[in-house]
């Protein structure tokens, strides 16, 4: 008889991106020209170097475990990079390197929840954040946002949907869904109450060094620049374009207490994070890998540029414009459709994959699609013709 699973096991959601993304995979299998705009995932892969320096770690050499914090070396390297790219003096003791930035996503996770505890986090947003929470028994409160807060948090959501149970506010910015920034104001407000009211403030910034300007034109800013207490996570994924590598950091607060815990809970969970690409992303930091992931970012400007007035040609505007990341999100109710149904045509009459809202929470799971422009200039501006002749269709 087979035993039975725990009930997060039975109960946890998938992620539909990837199942849109495997049906794309199955019609290309079958010869079908699909444009593939589903995933989160550059199309530019590591810098040179990188790979250069991933090779050599493979002549050899014993490769064993690293510090469960991670490779002194890297972590004081990334401190030098927020020393250099967002003027942040962080002491190295505070970063924690781990297996992608999901798992700093865990140790922030664990760190934080116990059972019973409320984390208030945007809808829509990450989907992956949730399913953690609960892994530690802690109740997600979705808090619905709009266009109104660029799909953000505010101060008045946060005290609206406060209880004596919340423990954690998560953020993401950029996001994925909406590639928006928050309000640096707004943020610092958020943080500010979250404080004052001791929760913690969990800030997920993986797409920060993608981002573009503020829409008041300022430079988008680290959380750490306002609130120095929160807990970041960041990966090696996006701007570094090292998404199969598994490799991400989280900067944690100057306490012993919680460092010797993140320590602990880094140990148990997994030891350490892999020790070749550790070394091998040393070489993210030099200035040739930084000036490369700086042309990426600017050819992602570009592709935003395509999409965004593509999407208005085609009768789709987006209602924020993105800032970040490499999202757009846009709303459909004007096609009389549910998310769900448009994807799943613009998949099978389009040929074009897309990600339903129902990904990202219920505030906009039958209105909004996503579209990954993490592809070509040539397959956005195919992806966006074929949807354009497929919309008066329907
Ligand atoms: C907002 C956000 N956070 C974290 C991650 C985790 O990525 P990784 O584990 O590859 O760093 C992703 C991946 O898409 C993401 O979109």
């Amino acid at each position: 008889m087979q035993p039975v699973m725990s009930r997060r096991a039975r109960e946890v959601q998938p992620f539909r991106a990837m199942v849109f993304g495997e049906q794309a995979d199955r019609m290309i299998a079958d010869g079908i020209d699909v444009v593939k705009l589903s995933l989160g995932e550059p199309d530019f892969g590591a810098p040179p170097a990188v790979r250069d320096a991933m090779r050599e770690q493979y002549d050899g050499r014993a490769l064993p475990y690293t510090a469960a914090m991670g490779l002194p070396e890297l972590r004081r390297a990334i401190a030098d990079f927020y020393q250099e790219r967002h003027g942040l003096s962080i002491d190295p003791k505070r970063i924690v390197i781990t297996s992608g930035g999901s798992a700093a996503l865990l140790l922030a996770t664990a760190l934080t929840v116990d059972s019973g505890d409320e984390v208030l986090i945007a809808d829509p947003s990450y989907p992956c954040n949730r399913e953690l929470v609960k892994s530690f028994e802690g109740t997600v409160v979705d808090v619905p946002t709009s266009a109104a807060t660029r799909f953000h948090l505010t101060p008045e959501l946060v005290a609206q949907y406060h209880t004596d149970r919340t423990k954690a506010v998560m953020i993401t910015s950029p996001s994925n869904p909406t590639g928006t920034t928050i309000d640096f104001n707004v943020l610092k407000s958020v943080c500010d109450y979250a404080r004052e009211h001791g929760m913690w403030r969990i800030v997920d910034e993986t797409y920060l060094d993608l981002a573009d300007r503020e829409p008041d034109g300022s430079e988008v800013k680290s959380v750490l620049e306002c609130d120095d207490g929160a807990i970041v996570c960041n990966s090696f994924s996006k701007f570094f374009g090292m998404t199969g590598w598994r490799l991400g950091w989280a900067v944690m607060p100057d306490d012993d207490d919680v460092l010797k815990a993140v320590d602990d809970l880094a140990t148990n969970y997994y030891l350490c994070a892999h020790t070749p690409t550790q070394h091998a992303a040393l070489a993210c930091f030099t200035k040739e890998s930084l000036d490369e992931c700086e042309r990426r970012r600017q050819e992602l400007l570009t592709r935003r540029r395509i999409v965004v007035d593509g999407l208005k040609r085609i009768g789709l505007p987006v209602e924020v414009e993105p800032n970040g990341a490499f999202y757009a999100y846009f709303n459909i109710s004007s096609t009389g459709l549910d998310a769900w149904t448009f994807c799943e045509r613009a998949l099978a009459e389009a040929h074009v994959a897309l990600t339903p809202g129902r990904d990202f929470g219920a505030a906009t799971a039958d209105t909004h699609v996503r579209l990954s422009y993490a592809a070509s200039q040539e397959a956005l501006k195919e992806g966006l013709d074929r949807l354009g002749r497929w919309l008066p269709t329907l």
